[in-house]
């Protein structure tokens, strides 16, 4: 997409207030009840996690370049045989109907007109098979190994039969980690509603009225008979390799295991025939003292090789973070909270202007560094060996290949 003019106007048109991150984190603060905004932006254990992923998107810096002819810029991007409009997506996230009425059609509408890939969570608030009527081919169903063996695989049926094509397998929630505001705020699905709740919805009337007259979501997936029905803090901790070959041979569609951190286990799935790895430390929602996600790249980047796919997300905000994933070692990133703020904060305008905005900042960014594709964004745009290495010893990065910065690594 070259740097389009109508995209601003279309922002300013729609949505002036909600600019950016922060500004859609504020809106969505204030419209949204305390339990719902602190499901969304609370973490594991002391938060410290969050932090530290922002921390190491701030210490990369990239390549200003002068005088190249970067007047016809092109966002499209090639991932596991579907061409994208644009190098990023919706990443899975439960419940994003707690949002705003109507939020996963809004999702649904928005990604298929970008043309963007959206994954829908098994704990999602709409039933996969409308998702798929709704998304198409740009829905990618996202799958929790919870329950039994035999539930599970019911869900890996619901999604084949209709019609998915891609299929997450989220393999860092063998346990649902302790979020301490969730805990405080009485936060559990279904809802719970004791004097505290009730206090904390009446000062938000706008949310709680727009839910009493929609309905409160629900975890529509675990209303199928085989799903064995919801239960938030279900342990998933049963899967294994064995399960991962399982659901291989089950699964002919393309198959992306989701928050991977090391290296050794990235090799692994690799070597067990999934189609693409998925880094992320689930925005730091599972382990406090994950390590920052984007210093995470280039390790596993170098162990995968060059031309394995490689999906990234968790910290992510603004475009420029786009980029310096792609830099990185990424070929795709994705999007979590923001999205969910932009929704809370004013439903489809606040998510437009968000992604409107995201959008511009990569083609206004990628003008900057020079390039004019995506395939362009290599290691060769990140400013000095000497800014990166310093930026990832900080988290044990000793073992990063200097070459891969210097030769341009994975594209
Ligand atoms: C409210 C919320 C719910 C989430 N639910 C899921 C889920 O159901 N399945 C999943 O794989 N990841 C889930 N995630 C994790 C996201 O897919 C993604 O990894 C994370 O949000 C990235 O971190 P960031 O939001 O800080 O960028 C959830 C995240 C949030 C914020």
């Amino acid at each position: 997409m070259p740097a389009n003019e109508n995209t601003r106007k279309n922002r300013l048109a729609f949505g002036a207030e909600i600019v950016t991150y922060d500004d859609a984190r504020r809106a969505a603060k204030r419209r949204l009840p305390r339990m719902i905004y602190d499901f969304i932006d609370g973490a594991a254990g002391r938060e410290t996690a969050p932090a530290r992923n922002r921390a190491g998107f701030d210490a990369v810096n990239l390549q200003p370049r002068a005088l190249r002819n970067v007047t016809e810029r092109c966002l499209k991007t090639h991932l596991l045989g579907q061409v994208f409009d644009a190098p990023f997506g919706i990443a899975p996230m439960g419940m994003c109907g707690l949002t705003y009425p109507g939020a996963d059609q809004i999702m649904a509408d928005q990604c298929t007109a970008r043309n963007i890939p959206l994954g829908l969570s098994t704990a999602a608030s709409i039933p996969l098979e409308n998702m798929r009527q709704l998304a198409g081919d740009n829905a990618w169903f996202q799958l929790y190994a919870s329950g039994s063996t035999e539930q599970t695989m019911s869900f890996v049926e619901r999604a084949k039969q209709a019609g998915y094509q891609k299929l997450i397998l989220t393999v860092d929630v063998p346990q649902v980690s302790r979020r301490v505001r969730d805990h405080k705020n009485g936060f559990e699905v279904p809802f719970r509603i004791g004097p505290k709740q009730f206090l904390d919805f009446a000062l938000h009337p706008q949310w709680s009225l727009s839910m009493l007259w929609h309905g409160i979501p629900e975890t529509a997936n675990y209303k199928h008979p085989n799903s064995g029905g919801f239960d938030r803090n279900s342990s998933r901790a049963g899967a294994d390799w064995t399960f991962l070959d399982q659901l291989r041979q089950v699964w002919s569609g393309e198959l992306i295991i989701k928050g991977v951190t090391s290296t050794e286990d990235a090799r692994h799935i690799q070597a067990a025939g999934a189609d693409a790895i998925w880094v992320s430390n689930h925005g730091g929602r599972q382990l406090d003292s994950a390590p920052s996600s984007v210093t995470l790249l280039p390790p596993i980047r170098a162990a995968v090789g060059p031309n394995y796919p490689v999906i990234f997300d968790s910290g992510v905000r603004h475009g420029e973070d786009v980029i310096k994933a792609l830099a990185l070692g990424a070929d795709f990133v994705m999007l979590g909270r923001p999205v969910m703020f932009a929704l809370g904060a004013a439903g489809g305008r606040g998510l437009r202007a968000y992604l409107d905005e995201v959008t511009l900042e990569i083609s206004t960014a990628m003008a900057q560094i020079g390039t004019c594709s995506v395939p362009d964004i290599t290691p060769q745009c990140l400013y000095g060996d000497t800014q990166i290495s310093s930026a990832l010893t900080t988290e044990n990065i000793a073992l990063i290949p200097t070459e891969h910065h210097k030769t341009g690594g994975h594209r």
